[in-house]
């Protein structure tokens, strides 16, 4: 393993003013966002969109690497310029989902596992040859009366930590996801509970299976109420509760800490990074952003499948982006999003 080189990696990663773009979403949640906008979903459609993201003139200023989708990282530009090197010309990372997404945990009723491990040393391999130099991995929890339960939390962290160390082996930075996810009744401070508990035992399995920290980045989420609990709490106190969250968890080695948007809003998921950075918290760590859909709606909306949106879209996606490199500094306003 080359720990120089991971380390390297990692930290470009979460550079300054810098954050990943997370263009993996899987076939199927592809499809309900493109049928949410009437486009038509096919291989072909799914690279027009994603040529169209990728080719935005400027967006290397505040992406510092994108995570490619299995199929994605294996499309090329209409000149026939794989993807992985397109952007990689344009300094940004090339990165690739590697968990084969989640099923029914046996036994623990509402409880999901994340498989993928089977075969992952190989696959590794070859996206490494197809210009991967981070991967990641995610698991997710549930927030409900008894859930998540230990053994869920432990047997996922497993998999996120023999993930890990097998990226590393293979040269590839790992990107640890464990997302507690937002659905739920549950007040803030259940939340933020849980995510302790769940970011704790990662940590506690990446050290078992001596993974290299340096070489690390975590994904996770913001600490906030359930969805469903009807609690109005401001940034400020979402702020709050993910810093202390992390503080009480994440090894000051760790390169970097980035938030996923879970379902909130692109408006929100820049206004809780702001709030976050504007704490001002002398912290060993990096913290920044790599959103899903945060960073495509509205482009994906405005896109519709039809050439002539192209701009119109690149422009949106751009803006998002801008957006939250300036909120990672603390220095987003929300008269900006009107900009
Ligand atoms: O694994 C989840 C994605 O990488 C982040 O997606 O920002 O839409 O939550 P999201």
């Amino acid at each position: 393993m080359d720990k120089n080189k991971l380390a390297e990696i990692a930290k470009k990663l979460v550079a300054p003013g810098k954050g990943i773009f997370a263009a993996d979403w899987s076939l199927r949640s592809s499809e309900k966002h493109f049928e949410k906008n009437d486009i038509e979903h096919n291989e072909e459609s799914r690279r027009q969109y994603r040529q169209m993201l990728f080719a935005t003139q400027g967006i290397e200023e505040f992406i510092s690497g994108v995570i490619f989708f299995d199929e994605t990282i294996r499309q090329k530009s209409d000149k026939g310029k794989p993807f992985p090197q397109l952007l990689k010309e344009r300094g940004i990372i090339p990165g690739i989902k590697v968990d084969k997404g989640t099923v029914d945990m046996e036994g623990f009723p509402g409880e999901k596992v994340t498989e993928g491990l089977d075969g992952l040393s190989e696959r590794l391999k070859e996206y490494f040859e197809l210009g991967a130099r981070f991967a990641k991995w995610r698991a997710v929890f549930g927030v409900g009366e008894g859930r998540p339960t230990s053994q869920c939390i432990e047997s996922n962290s497993e998999s996120m930590a023999r993930f890990a160390a097998l990226s590393q082996e293979a040269g590839l930075v790992p990107i640890v996801e464990p997302e507690v996810l937002m659905a739920g009744i549950h007040d803030i401070a259940r939340d933020e509970e849980v995510t302790i508990k769940v970011l704790a035992e990662t940590f506690s399995y990446l050290e078992k299976h001596k993974v290299f920290i340096e070489g690390t980045i975590l994904k996770t989420n913001y600490v906030h109420p359930g969805k469903e609990s009807g609690d109005k709490v401001d940034y400020q106190l979402i702020a709050e509760e993910t810093f202390q969250t992390l503080e009480r968890t994440v090894p000051p080695n760790l390169p970097g800490v980035v938030f996923l948007s879970g379902g909130d809003s692109p408006e929100e998921s820049t206004a809780h990074l702001n709030a976050i950075a504007k704490l001002k918290k002398d912290v060993p760590w990096e913290l920044s952003f790599s959103y899903a859909r945060a960073l495509q709606y509205p482009a994906i909306e405005i896109w519709q499948g039809k050439n002539e949106n192209k701009e119109a879209a690149q422009k949106a996606f751009y803006h998002r982006a801008k957006l939250n490199s300036l909120a990672r500094m603390g220095k987003y306003l929300p008269g900006m999003e009107n900009d």
